[in-house]
């Protein structure tokens, strides 16, 4: 049953706070908001949770404003991420764009956009965490995970 699914994830979840809580004392205030976003990902094990927990963190700082809350963008000016066929066939030019900035005409699902993206200063485990979070958020499922090694092989 899916709640007692959600309750013994979340019963995880917390345990495995306490068991890391001394080593990583800053997964804690992401414990809550990982609580209610167990419904999207369910399957998944406890150190993926955390990486995507951060994964939102990071959405919320940096990616928010111009591509929504609920990563549909905005029709003129910012791609949707919900959906994008950008980010499912063209991987490393994503994993780019998110380290070094986007800019000049690009086509998401059939729309023209031609606006620019600045590079965040992001590091390639805040890249790869926020990867994995927009791959896996709203109707986005990945397959393969995006890991900080694979972040680091991306060059400008
Ligand atoms: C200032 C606004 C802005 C911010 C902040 C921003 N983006 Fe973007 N993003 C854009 C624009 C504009 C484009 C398209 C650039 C172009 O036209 O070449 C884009 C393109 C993308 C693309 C490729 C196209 C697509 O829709 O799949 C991805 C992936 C992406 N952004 C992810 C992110 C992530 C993750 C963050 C936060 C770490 C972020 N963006 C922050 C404006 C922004």
């Amino acid at each position: 049953m899916l709640t007692t699914k959600l309750f013994s994830g979340f019963g995880l979840f917390l345990l495995g706070c306490f068991y890391f809580g001394k080593q990583m004392p800053h997964v804690i205030p992401g414990a809550v908001k990982v609580g209610d976003g167990v419904t999207e990902i369910n399957e998944i094990s406890q150190g993926e949770q955390e990486k995507w927990a951060q994964g939102k963190e990071i959405y919320t700082d940096f990616c928010i404003q111009c591509h929504g809350a609920n990563g549909k963008g905005d029709v003129n000016n910012f791609p949707p991420l919900d959906g994008s066929d950008w980010l499912t066939k063209k991987r490393a030019e994503s994993i780019h764009a998110v380290k070094y900035g986007q800019s000049g005409e690009i086509l998401v699902n059939k729309m023209k956009f031609n606006n620019t993206m600045p590079p965040m200063g992001l590091s390639n485990k805040e890249v790869a965490d926020v990867m994995n979070y927009i791959m896996n958020s709203w109707s986005n499922k990945q397959d393969k995970i995006v890991t900080e090694e694979e972040v680091a092989g991306i060059k400008e």
